[in-house]
């Protein structure tokens, strides 16, 4: 059964990557984690970053044939108003300790880099076997810090993006494809 793909409201302007065009890509970043990881005997401690990165981390997952377990964090960046850039703060960290284990990150989006150069710190003091990062989209204008990310869904332009995870003011998660939006304020 075709499921209807919602409609553009009218402050979102268009689709900038369709369903299908993710699913596919979602595909080959899987085929590459299974490729790069197929030698691993611990299995992989996935950490996504709540909530943006839900879809993305649940659509990959379940195309992985190594030996895998998901785990969450959630937390909440500062102001973008000058004060703290780059501070975060852990509101829930992961169950699953990650010290000797393989941990990837998976992220919905790079834009100032700052939150994932930040968690990569964070996760290196613990003394994992290994750190990767996986993002879904990525606007290289806003980079203000670099970051080394291992797996990239998507380069995108600098406009607010909605859907598949990514939200504007908690609306707009789940829709199935990735939309730029007009905030009206
Ligand atoms: P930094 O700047 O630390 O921030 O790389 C990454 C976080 O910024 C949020 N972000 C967005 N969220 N649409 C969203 O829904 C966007 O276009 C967008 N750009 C940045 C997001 O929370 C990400 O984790
Ligand atoms: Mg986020």
């Amino acid at each position: 059964m075709q499921l209807a793909i919602p409609p553009l409201t009218e402050d979102l302007k268009r689709v900038l990557i369709d369903a299908d065009t993710i699913r596919s890509r979602v595909d080959e970043l899987a085929a590459e984690i299974n490729r790069d990881y197929k030698d691993i005997t611990e299995p992989l401690v996935i950490v996504g970053v709540l909530k943006g990165s839900v879809f993305f981390l649940t659509d990959l997952a379940r195309k992985l044939r190594i030996p895998h377990i998901i785990d969450f964090i959630a937390i909440s960046s500062y102001g973008k108003n000058g004060d703290k850039r780059g501070e975060v703060r852990f509101l829930m960290d992961t169950r699953e300790s990650i010290t000797d284990r393989h941990v990837l990150i998976v992220e919905d989006i790079l834009d100032s880099g700052h939150t994932l150069a930040y968690l990569t710190q964070n996760f290196e003091a613990r003394h994992p076997l290994s750190v990767k990062k996986a993002v879904f989209l990525d606007k290289p204008a806003r980079h203000e810090v670099e970051t080394e990310i291992h797996y990239k869904g998507f380069d995108i332009p600098d406009v607010w993006v909605v859907g598949y995870g990514l939200d504007y003011k908690e609306e707009y998660r789940t829709l199935p494809y990735i939309a730029e939006m007009i905030p009206k304020n």
